[in-house]
């Protein structure tokens, strides 16, 4: 990072302000100081123009949302925007990459802006749960209108250079030499006085029923989240309000943004999501090419992670148990890839070439050539151990061996095998072509090569890779079962199902436990209790109402029943035969029949969660708390504006997560352990601390 990051040089009548503050320009304070004496070097030259261009690969990425949390470090990017705005020459933002938030902002106080034609342009401020704090929803209405600029702010999407032409964003698309095509763009308006945005308030202005439309809209697709209607509160006050005291509602807005829970833990999400790449266990390994990946099993999830891999650009060979088995699980790609050209995501001719990247084969021996081999068989021990074995015969010594198992044990599923360095768990999640979390598993001689190996290919196939240590259930499964057993003694006491679903809908989850396992499946699970039922704890509380439900053959939405009934098969609806049995496994079991409100019922499960990731923590499953947040965001559908179990905690004070654990442990002795760390943070600050 350099200290003088913007320099100003000039060039006959036009003077060129350049950015240069890797990676991506953000608008740190010695960017914004070096544009304020920018201006004034331009004001005082005799230049007739100014452009503004950015070193390296994107115009200014927006504010440093690292200086967030750093109290007000002057210049405000509000006044910097304004005082180029004001510069009595024009000024030409030159864009190229992205220019985005505040970056974008600045070049809104340019009067004239130019693209290259991969530019993107948008306001992404609303998914760090703030609104465009420095002019965006005050001087992109007054430039594209009203809808357009709705669009754009609560949705963060960035638009393309030809789309922000067609708006009125861009004078001009700059084919060949960004910097030329400025220059020459410069020179033919330098001689007119600079346009400024109109300081009146902005028109036309939609109807009041229009607003009202609009903003139930913004609030639906929100879902809890307050920034998208803060940024469409703040749009609407460029239709009341003149420019400059739009600027000061925009102003108080942001900053009441800023300060809130939402936003802390969606930036703590953004930074999470990069650093979750980057754990201790893969510094200075470098990950091995995979020119060719075997799956082993073409069912729902080996069909999944094989579409993946294709849409990746690694062709994949696809074992099954017959030639028949192996046609199927080919239909299901196809299947999966066929959807992807239905949502426009891809073109007929791309889906046959990644057709052609996959052969089916009913035979190990075809796993010869491939670098590594994923298998994705039946969770069964025996099974997982006889795929193993026969991958290490067909396949070299280096090659990599992972399992797919959200349960079992790698190092058992490998054990007696050649080379146990080259065994991983790459646990992905269903369907495994749209979601995005894979959990890497570590076994106990993973080398650290072969660990990067497994972050890289979780990059190039577009998915969150994490690190997770070997236990039952992994990172993800184990917290979603502690959250389950908290659900269903909350589901027994209650005699309900429904008024937890609810609790945890409001909460911001997708859906309900109840009817995630429903739309699951409760065989998987019904198969776990099972498989540890000799070693159950009998001091634990048992519920017994689950493995009833699948006695009966009701395995959830698939077989039209589970915890609910599925008459159109995916509407549920409340189902007396299920409160029947809650009624009687709760009268067996002796429990007195109680109620908890949405808010006992949220703060419960959250603690019986954040509990089983700090015992997940201590026993070094997971590395840091961000781990385990990025494995709920993006494997579970925990709210992204939650940051996370672990942010969560941080946020409403780990001495009242500890507290509300304390209570279920009361309610039930025995059935849970306190986890020590928990106690810990509750008195020193927190798990933030841990990351790092
Ligand atoms: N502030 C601080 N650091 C940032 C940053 C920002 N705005 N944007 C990116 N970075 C950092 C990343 O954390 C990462 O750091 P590490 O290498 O240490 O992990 C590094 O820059 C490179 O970023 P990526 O790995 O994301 O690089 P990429 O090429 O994949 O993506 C990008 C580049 C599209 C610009 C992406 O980084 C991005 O979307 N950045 C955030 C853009 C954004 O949200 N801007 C709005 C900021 S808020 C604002 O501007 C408020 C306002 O109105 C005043």
């Amino acid at each position: 990072m350099t200290d003088t990051p913007v320099t100003v040089a000039f060039d006959g009548d036009l003077a060129l302000v350049t950015v240069d503050n890797p990676p991506v320009n953000a608008l740190r304070q010695a960017v914004r100081v070096g544009l304020v004496d920018a201006v004034k070097a331009v004001e005082e030259s005799p230049a007739k123009a100014a452009v503004l261009l950015c070193a390296g690969r994107t115009f200014i990425a927006g504010a440093d949302i690292r200086e967030f949390d750093m109290g007000p470090l002057l210049p405000h990017l509000t006044d910097v925007v304004g005082t180029i705005e004001m510069c009595s020459k024009p000024w030409i933002a030159a864009i190229h990459g992205t220019a985005l938030g505040g970056g974008l902002e600045v070049a809104l106080g340019c009067h004239y802006r130019v693209a290259s034609p991969s530019a993107k342009m948008g306001l992404p401020e609303v998914h760090l749960g703030i609104l465009p704090g420095a002019g965006g929803t005050q001087r992109l209405p007054r430039i594209v209108g009203a809808a357009p600029a709705v669009e754009m702010i609560t949705t963060g999407a960035p638009v393309s250079a030809a789309k922000a032409k067609a708006m009125g964003l861009l004078a001009e698309i700059v084919e060949g030499d960004l910097t030329e095509g400025a220059k020459a763009f410069a020179r033919s308006v330098m001689d007119a006085a600079p346009p400024r945005i109109d300081r009146a308030p902005a028109r036309p202005a939609p109807t009041e029923a229009e607003w009202g439309a609009m903003r139930k809209a913004v609030e639906k697709a929100a879902k809890g989240q307050m920034s998208p209607v803060g940024c469409f509160d703040a749009i609407r006050e460029a239709f009341r309000l003149d420019l400059d005291k739009g600027l000061e509602a925009e102003r108080a807005g942001f900053m009441i943004l800023k300060n809130s829970d939402q936003s802390k833990a969606l930036r703590h999400a953004f930074f999470a999501e990069r650093a979750v790449a980057k754990p201790k266990a893969i510094e200075g390994a470098s990950p091995r090419a995979i020119n060719r990946v075997a799956v082993v099993g073409g069912g729902l999830m080996g069909s999944g992670i094989a579409t993946s891999l294709l849409q990746a650009g690694i062709p994949v060979t696809m074992i099954e148990t017959s030639d028949e088995a192996a046609a199927a699980g080919v239909g299901r790609v196809e299947a999966n890839l066929a959807s992807a050209v239905k949502r426009g995501i891809m073109g007929e001719d791309a889906k046959a070439k990644l057709m052609g990247m996959l052969t089916p084969a009913s035979d190990y021996a075809a796993a010869a050539g491939a670098d590594l081999a994923i298998e994705a068989v039946f969770e069964e021990m025996p099974i997982k151990q006889k795929v193993f074995a026969a991958l290490d015969e067909a396949m070299g010594a280096e090659a990599i061996l992972a399992t797919n198992t959200s349960y079992l044990n790698p190092d058992e599923i490998a054990r007696g095998l050649r080379n146990p360095a080259r065994v991983i768990g790459l646990h992905f999640f269903s369907p495994a072509h749209v979601m995005k979390l894979v959990e890497i598993v570590q076994a106990k001689e993973t080398s650290a090569e072969v660990l990067a190996t497994g972050f890289d290919l979780a990059k190039k196939m577009r998915k969150v890779g994490v690190l997770s240590g070997v236990c039952d259930g992994f990172i993800g499964n184990r917290m979603l079962s502690a959250y389950r057993r908290v659900c269903d003694y909350m589901m027994e006491d209650m005699r309900a199902i429904e008024p937890i679903d609810a609790a945890m809908r409001a909460f911001g989850l997708p859906m309900g436990p109840f009817q995630l396992m429903d739309l699951a499946g409760l065989q998987i699970g019904w198969a776990t209790r099972k498989r540890l039922a000799p070693t159950r704890d009998p001091k634990v509380r048992y519920v017994t109402v689950a493995d009833a439900i699948c006695e009966a053959g009701r395995f959830g939405q698939k077989t039209g029943a589970g915890w609910y009934r599925y008459e159109d098969g995916r509407t549920p609806l409340s189902d007396p035969w299920v409160l029947d049995v809650i009624e009687k496994a709760a009268e067996a079991a002796g429990r007195k029949k109680r109620s908890f409100t949405a808010d006992e019922i949220q703060r419960r499960a959250m603690a019986a969660m954040i509990n089983e990731g700090a015992k997940i923590l201590d026993e070094g499953i997971a590395a840091r708390p961000l781990d385990i947040d990025m494995v709920k965001l993006f494997g579970y559908g925990f709210p992204r504006w939650r940051g996370g179990p672990m942010m969560h905690a941080d946020l409403v004070g780990c001495d009242q997560v500890l507290a509300d654990m304390e209570a279920v442990a009361a309610d039930d002795p025995g059935s849970w352990v306190v986890s020590p760390l928990l106690r810990k943070v509750a008195k020193d600050g927190g798990f933030g601390k841990l990351n790092g």
